[in-house]
C-alpha cells in the first residue's frame, strides 16, 4: 500500500519544486506589459492613460476613441474622433484640462483639472498620441 503511493508524493515534490510563474503570465498581455514597463518610459504612460481613457473618456469618445461613444449621439456637435485629431499634444492637453467651452468649443467636452491628476492628463495625451493617426508616426 505505502509503494503506490510513491508516485503521488514525487509529483507532488515535482510540483512544489518547480519555480512559480511569474505573475505577469497570469494576467492578460496588457496588463503585463504595463507592469514590466519602466514608470517613465513613453509606453508605460501611454498604457496608463489607456487606462485613464477607459474610465473617463469612453462614453463619448467611446471604445476605439473614434468619437462613437454610447452618449455620442446626445451632443453636436459630436465628440472629437480622437484617432484622427489634427491638433497637437499642447491643444489636447489644454482642451482636457479646460474644457470645450473654455476653447470656444462644445461646453460638452467637460473640463477635466479637478477631476485628474497632472500624471493623469500627461498620460492621456501620451494615450491619444500612440492611437493617431497623424503623430503615430512621429
Ligand atoms: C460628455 C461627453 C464627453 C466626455 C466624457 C469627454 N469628451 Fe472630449 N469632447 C467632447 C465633445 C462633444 C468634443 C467636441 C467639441 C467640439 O467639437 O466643439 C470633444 C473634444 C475633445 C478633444 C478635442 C479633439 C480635437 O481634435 O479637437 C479632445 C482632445 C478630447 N475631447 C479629449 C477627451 C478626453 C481625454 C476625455 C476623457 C478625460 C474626454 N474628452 C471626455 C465630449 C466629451
Amino acid at each position: 500500500m505505502r509503494r503506490g503511493f510513491a508516485p503521488l508524493v514525487a509529483l507532488a515534490l515535482a510540483v512544489a519544486a518547480a519555480p512559480e510563474a511569474p505573475a505577469a503570465e497570469k494576467a492578460t498581455p496588457q496588463a503585463a506589459a504595463g507592469a514590466l514597463l519602466p514608470r517613465d518610459s513613453v509606453e508605460a504612460a501611454a498604457f496608463r492613460g489607456s487606462l485613464v481613457y477607459a474610465n473617463y473618456c469612453v462614453t463619448c469618445h467611446g471604445m476605439n476613441a473614434d468619437g462613437n461613444g454610447r452618449a455620442a449621439r446626445l451632443y453636436t456637435p459630436r465628440p472629437a474622433n480622437l484617432r484622427a485629431s489634427d491638433k497637437n499634444d499642447a491643444y489636447a492637453s489644454l482642451i482636457i484640462r479646460k474644457g470645450g467651452a473654455a476653447l470656444g468649443r462644445s461646453e460638452f467636452m467637460p473640463t477635466w483639472e479637478a477631476e485628474l491628476t497632472d500624471e493623469q492628463i500627461r498620460d492621456l495625451v501620451s494615450y491619444l498620441r500612440t492611437i493617431n493617426v497623424h503623430k503615430a508616426a512621429n
